[in-house]
């Protein structure tokens, strides 16, 4: 690690002198604890890692942390989460089996007043690709069959910036990615069910896609 004295410039934004080579998850998980990678870590309570098991055959992957992931330190633990897990069964793929993490691992958000509720905010490309170490250092370590893509951002961070959801949503993709073939299958973000002027057709939707990383898996 390289603790940085003055400020990086914006564009030096980049978690990879947090990154442990070694150690594995545990090791990951705890060093990124510490990352100062970029400035989202000031304001978010902490950093919130992947979770799951290490030898998951699926790895879903999410934006980043809402509110009350960003209150337990957990990954889709709080609405869209619980809507996740109900999908994932509902398609056949035990949410106990999978490891869940985000492209981005601390909560941005905006806050009109101090005890006002946060509202979560975008990340930008460039906070994407700062974090972007961390999920090329769980994906090198869990090894998935298989990565679900979860709405654009966590598509952009894996597939580049031309990533369109609706154009490639239920099927499977193969792409390089970080020097390692992966199958991937996109879908819509959970979080996009739950602001949907028809859920039910949303949710349905978001099953459907499922059900295809299902099949790879079978
Ligand atoms: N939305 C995400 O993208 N990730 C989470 O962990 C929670 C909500
Ligand atoms: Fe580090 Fe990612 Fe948090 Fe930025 S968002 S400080 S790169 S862990």
């Amino acid at each position: 690690m390289s603790p940085r004295t003055a400020a990086a410039p914006e564009d030096a934004y980049t978690a990879e002198p947090f990154v442990p080579d070694h150690g594995g998850l545990t090791a990951l998980r705890r060093a990124a604890a510490d990352c100062r990678g970029c400035p989202l870590h000031r304001d978010a309570t902490q950093t919130v890692f992947g979770a799951g098991a290490a030898d998951a055959r699926v790895m879903l992957v999410g934006e980043q942390p809402g509110d009350q992931e960003d209150r337990q330190g957990k990954p889709f633990v709080g609405p869209a989460g619980k809507l996740l897990d109900r999908a994932l069964e509902e398609a056949g793929i035990d949410p106990g089996e999978t490891y869940v993490t985000n492209a981005v691992k601390h909560f941005k958000f905006t806050q009109a007043e101090p005890r006002k509720r946060r509202i979560h905010k975008a990340p930008t490309l460039r906070e994407m690709t700062a974090c972007g170490p961390w999920l090329a250092a769980e994906l090198a370590l869990v090894e998935p069959e298989l990565i679900v893509v979860l709405g654009a951002t966590a598509g952009k961070a894996l597939l580049g910036s031309s990533f369109r959801v609706t154009e490639v949503r239920g099927t499977v993709l193969e792409r390089e990615i970080h020097g390692r073939p992966e199958r991937l299958v996109p879908t819509v973000h959970p979080s996009s069910v739950l602001r949907s002027d028809d859920r039910e057709a949303a949710y349905q939707g978001l099953v459907a896609d499922l059900k295809v990383a299902a099949r790879v898996l079978a």
